[in-house]
């Protein structure tokens, strides 16, 4: 496995082949931070308008944090998960209180922030900051499991730490940014759970699941 190889096909694929997303337009940490938690449990298509909304309404962390929840749940609904709209109300506040309104860049102090968790202090660092940190979720453990054949139980956090290991190792340093957004696209586009575009794939020929013939056997997930 060649990593300098594999970052190349990868990164020439994503340069051609993105999507135009709202969020890909933008560095300011706020607002990913927004889309990353929107994100979470909902689709891309559904997440847009809503984004869009969200984001003429509160610009920016005072405008988010000077709301009052109230509104704020009004800007969510449809979008379900409320814990998640609650959790960013707050944690924008204490950005606004305890940080002078700049999202922290470190993984130690982002790490603080309510309904911030190693996917999300991930997304934010790398994507807004660059800073060459992983974004583990289930697309990007997909993917990894077919490149690298690797049968651990994604279910278990155990093997979310293991991928983390493994994009430290390998992440792009100078486009963190770009290379974690790739790693996504290519399980929302190509590396999809079922009957995977393998000959579509930028990345194929670094692919030991599809050398082995077994891409649709990763990843494992123990049935609880
Ligand atoms: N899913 C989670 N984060 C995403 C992003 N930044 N772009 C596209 N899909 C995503």
């Amino acid at each position: 496995f060649d990593k300098y190889e594999y970052e190349h096909d990868l990164l020439e694929w994503y340069d051609r082949e993105k999507r135009d997303l709202p969020w890909r337009r933008e560095r300011d940490p706020y607002r990913i931070w927004v889309s990353e938690i929107m994100l979470q449990q909902t689709k891309v298509d559904t997440v847009i308008p809503y984004y869009e909304r969200f984001m003429s309404q509160f610009p920016t962390v005072d405008a988010l944090a000077d709301a009052d929840e109230e509104q704020v749940l009004k800007a969510w609904e449809g979008l379900g998960y409320y814990s998640r709209a609650r959790n960013l109300h707050a944690a924008v506040k204490e950005v606004q209180s305890a940080y002078g309104g700049v999202v922290p860049n470190s993984e130690e102090e982002i790490h603080k922030l309510r309904g911030v968790g190693p996917y999300t202090a991930g997304a934010i660092l790398s994507i807004a900051y660059n800073i060459p940190a992983p974004a583990v979720d289930g697309n990007v453990m997909r993917v990894l499991s077919r490149i690298f054949a690797i049968y651990d139980d994604i279910a278990k956090p155990a093997t979310r730490k293991r991928f983390e290991t493994i994009i430290r190792e390998i992440i792009s340093t100078s486009r963190a940014s770009d290379y974690n957004q790739a790693l996504m696209e290519l399980g929302a586009m190509i590396c999809t759970p079922t009957k995977p575009a393998c000959l579509l794939c930028p990345v194929q020929a670094h692919c030991q699941a599809r050398e082995q013939g077994v891409q649709e056997l990763l990843p494992v997930k123990a049935k609880k």
